[in-house]
Formats: structure tokens, C-alpha cells, sequence
């Protein structure tokens, strides 16, 4: 077959009508003689509604207890917020003329992204803080741990950096264990030619596994790169981009699907490689161009009844088209439709909340940051709808730049229903391997909206928030089972 204030609202077309009752007032009419009886009846009435609401207000049902602890832990979440803001990142020469180094673009202002791409910029260690602040599970004094700090170098068990970019994570139940599937870039970043784009050439995909979220073991190169032979897929010579991984239930295989493309990006396709299981080698099976269409950024999906989705930028990165996969999710089926088009949105990352679909995307500047959007929709086929920019907090830099980032996955916390993880990487297209991975919590506020105001209507979206962090934690005990799950 194969070669802290959500502000973002989902005001849309689609909403859910809101019942509006217009009450009329029932005249009872009785006689002198039932009057009594009838105001017997009455109050025993209010009596009875008054037990059973004192019943369920003193004994919460089982769902409001969960409903209630969730809201603490997320609560508790905030109160690890800890300078929100770092007023040094803002670019305080904003305006000044900009000389490019072929000083062709002489007549253009500087903005914050040419500083970021800066390596000579005097103030690199903001966006890319020096090596000895980096993240180490091994170095870390206990009140520090599980600290995370975005954009900050992040070590693995051996103190060695992680090399996971572009990745993706999948949860293990039985094990209750996460794995992370990420690009190896631990090598020399290069331009093929002077106006080509930053490369490092394939080492392969990597696989850490964690049972916090913060401290990574390093499983190894779970799909190396191939050395020798110049016309496999895998060669180093190609790219391997953005892998991602899932289980499927049938089959009992991990599959992972990845963008496959030659270094001028032009073979633009899809590759697929399974596993038996999450840490031992994965056996290619080849690439393809998905409904023969070109392939670039791309992730997959799985929805809770199992069928799974992939999400590619097609037609010159101009649209995304969403498929669905075969039921062993080593293929494309022939279902796909088109959407976002003409927006140009690459580093899909899909997520579920109350029975809806969400997206974040980003737009397409190579390796330099831009703005994300979320995107919603009532089924995975679409249409999907743009929300608008999810970024809250830090300063406009921060929000129009997708914090110097780009997204690559949203990770749903288990047994926090409406609270996610963003995953992005903060590319440094001098130094690939030296790219930094930024996570910050996503939270869904629902509803999206007051009513519109002349046919209470409401949008039938939550509000998606990413909120800056300088620093933060998952509050403690996340991951151990709710007191009344156990029971
Ligand atoms: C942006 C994509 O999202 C990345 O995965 C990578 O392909 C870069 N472009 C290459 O410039």
C-alpha cells in the first residue's frame, strides 16, 4: 500500500437555541370547601421539596463531588502562577529601522520576532535562558520539583537534554504511564543552501516515558534514521517531522504516522510505522501522499469510539484536510474533507471537551513563531469554525507569537476533565537541537458566551484559554485517583 482571565469567545453562527418559556399564570379555582384541603396539599408539597433539596445540598451526588474537586485542583493550579510577566521580554525597540544581514530589507521596522531570531541579541537568554537554569529531575531541590519552567532547557533522568520536538504524547492506562514521541534533533543544524530553510538530518523519533508529566526517562530511539540507504524514506539525508503516536485497541499495535518529506520539502507525504509496544522498536511500513494529495504538518486523532482522524496542510500549506483512518490505523480511508481553506494553518493539534472538537493551529512561517488560533467544530469532519487567538497573559509578544512557539500537541490531564496541556516547541532555527519545548496549561471556560443579546442564543463553545506561565505546577496528587474514583 504505501511507499488568568479567559477573554477568548466563541461567538458563532452556530449556537444552541436557549429555551425560553414565556410562563402564563394558571388560575386555580375552587370552592370554599376544598380551600383547605387544597392549601393541605400545598404545603406538604413545599415540605417535601424542602426535605429533598436539604437532602441533596448536605449529601452531594457523586458527580458533584468529582465536579468540585476538579474545580479545586484547577484552582490550585492558578496559585502556582508566578510572574505571569516578564516585562524583559518585552522588545523595547520596536520601531527601530531593521538592517537585515543582506541588508535588502533595510526600509522595515524591527519587530519582536526579528530579536528572537537573533542569536547575536543581547537578550537570547530570555527567550532561550542559559544551560544552568535548565530543568533537571536529578538537581532539583524538592520545593523546585516539578516546577515547570517554559522555555527553559529541560533534562532528562540521566541530566541529559530531551531531544523530543514536534512530538506528541499517549497515555498508557494499565501502567498509568505517558509516553512522549518527539524528532531527535541532537545534531549539526545546516542550510542546504543560503535561502533554504534550517536543517538537522534525520537521527530519528525518540520515546521518553514519565509517570508525572515532569521527570523523563529516556527510552531510546524507538525509529532510528537509515544510514546507508539513499532511497529509504528514513534516510538522514530526508525530514522526519512532527510524529505522533496511538494505540489501537484491535490490533494491539502503537501506530505512529509522522510527516515524510525530502530536505526541499517537496515529496510532502505521510509515513506510518507500528509498534507491539510503546518502547520497542517501530517497523516502518512507507509513506504515502494521503487522497494523493501533498502532506506537510499533520497530526492524528483518536476519538473516544475509536475511529481515528489524521490532519494534514495540503494544497501548498493553503488548507487542512482532515481523514479518517482505516480501523487499524495503518491507512487513510477514503473519507476526507477540506477546511480552514485559504487560511494558510500548519502544527495541528486536536482535542475533545464535552463531546465537541477543538484545534489549535499556527500559522505557516517556517521556523519563526506566529500567531495561533483555535478552532472548533460539532464533528471531526467539520466545518470547523475559528475561535480566535488562545493566548492570554504575558504581554502582547507573548500572545501574538504563541509565546515564541509553535504548537505541537494538547494533552488532556487524566481525571481533569477540562483541563489540558499545550505542548509547542520554541524553534531555534541556528541550533535546532537547542530548540526549548514551552507547556502551559489550557483550560476550557464554558460557556463561551453571554447570550446574544436579541435571541438568547448561546454559542455552544467553551472559551480555550492558554494562559502564560513564567513558572507553574500540576497541583499536587493530580495523577492518584480521586478519593471517590477509588471506591
Ligand atoms: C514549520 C513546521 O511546523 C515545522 O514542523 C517545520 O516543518 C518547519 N516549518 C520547517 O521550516
Amino acid at each position: 500500500m504505501f511507499s488568568s482571565i479567559p477573554v477568548l469567545s466563541g461567538r458563532t453562527k452556530a449556537t444552541r437555541k436557549m429555551v425560553h418559556k414565556h410562563g402564563k399564570s394558571t388560575a386555580l379555582s375552587c370552592n370554599a370547601g376544598s380551600r383547605c384541603s387544597l392549601s393541605a396539599i400545598i404545603w406538604s408539597l413545599a415540605a417535601w421539596i424542602l426535605l429533598i433539596h436539604a437532602y441533596n445540598t448536605l449529601t452531594p451526588s457523586n458527580s458533584n463531588r468529582v465536579e468540585s474537586q476538579v474545580q479545586q485542583y484547577r484552582l490550585s493550579m492558578y496559585r502556582e502562577h508566578e510572574d505571569i510577566e516578564d516585562r524583559g521580554f518585552e522588545v523595547k525597540q520596536r520601531g527601530k529601522k531593521f538592517v537585515s544581514p543582506s541588508g535588502k530589507q533595510r526600509g522595515r521596522r524591527h519587530t519582536p520576532i526579528d530579536d528572537f531570531l537573533d542569536v547575536t541579541s543581547q537578550r537570547r537568554s530570555l527567550y532561550f535562558p542559559e544551560k544552568n537554569l535548565a530543568v533537571n529531575p536529578l538537581k532539583t531541590e524538592d520545593s523546585r520539583k516539578y516546577y515547570f519552567y517554559p522555555g527553559r532547557e529541560w533534562r532528562d533522568t540521566e541530566s541529559r537534554p530531551i531531544q523530543a520536538h514536534g512530538g506528541g504524547i499517549i497515555y498508557v492506562e494499565e501502567t498509568q504511564t505517558f509516553y512522549w514521541y518527539g524528532e531527535n534533533k541532537d545534531g549539526r543544524s545546516y542550510r542546504m543552501h543560503r535561502k533554504g530553510t534550517a536543517r538537522v538530518d534525520i537521527i530519528g523519533v525518540n520515546c521518553y516515558s514519565s509517570k508525572d508529566l515532569w521527570t523523563w526517562k529516556n527510552e531510546g530511539i524507538v525509529l532510528p534514521g537509515e544510514k546507508v540507504n539513499k532511497t529509504h524514506d528514513l534516510h538522514v539525508s530526508n525530514v522526519l517531522e512532527r510524529p505522533k503516536v496511538i494505540y489501537n485497541n484491535h490490533t494491539k499495535q502503537y501506530v505512529m504516522w509522522m510527516h515524510i518529506d525530502n530536505a526541499n520539502y517537496s515529496k510532502a507525504s505521510v509515513g506510518v510505522a507500528v509498534s507491539s509496544s510503546p518502547t520497542a522498536p517501530f517497523q516502518y511500513l512507507g509513506s504515502k501522499q494521503p487522497h494523493g494529495f501533498d502532506s506537510r504538518d499533520m497530526t492524528i486523532f483518536k476519538d473516544d469510539n475509536g475511529q481515528a482522524y489524521i490532519v494534514y496542510s495540503s494544497e501548498d500549506n493553503s488548507e487542512l484536510h482532515i481523514g479518517q483512518l482505516t480501523e487499524d490505523y495503518k491507512d487513510v480511508t477514503k473519507v476526507m474533507r477540506r477546511a480552514l481553506v485559504g487560511e494558510h494553518r500548519e502544527a495541528p493539534a486536536v482535542f475533545k471537551h464535552r463531546g465537541l472538537y477543538y484545534m489549535i493551529t499556527s500559522g505557516c512561517t517556517g521556523w519563526a513563531p506566529n500567531t495561533a488560533l483555535a478552532h472548533s467544530a460539532e464533528s471531526m469532519l467539520g466545518p470547523w469554525e475559528t475561535l480566535g487567538n488562545p493566548c492570554m497573559g504575558g504581554n502582547e509578544d507573548f500572545r501574538r507569537t504563541t509565546f515564541f512557539a509553535q504548537g505541537t500537541f494538547v494533552l488532556p490531564l487524566p481525571g481533569m476533565p477540562d483541563t489540558f496541556i499545550f505542548m509547542a516547541d520554541r524553534w531555534s532555527p541556528a541550533e535546532l537541537r537547542d530548540s526549548r519545548y514551552v507547556w502551559l496549561p489550557l483550560t476550557m471556560d464554558g460557556p463561551a458566551d453571554e447570550p446574544l443579546e436579541d435571541d438568547f442564543e448561546f454559542p455552544i463553545w467553551s472559551r480555550v484559554s492558554i494562559y502564560w506561565h513564567k513558572q507553574w505546577k500540576l497541583p499536587e496528587g493530580w495523577n492518584s485517583p480521586l478519593p471517590n474514583q477509588s471506591s
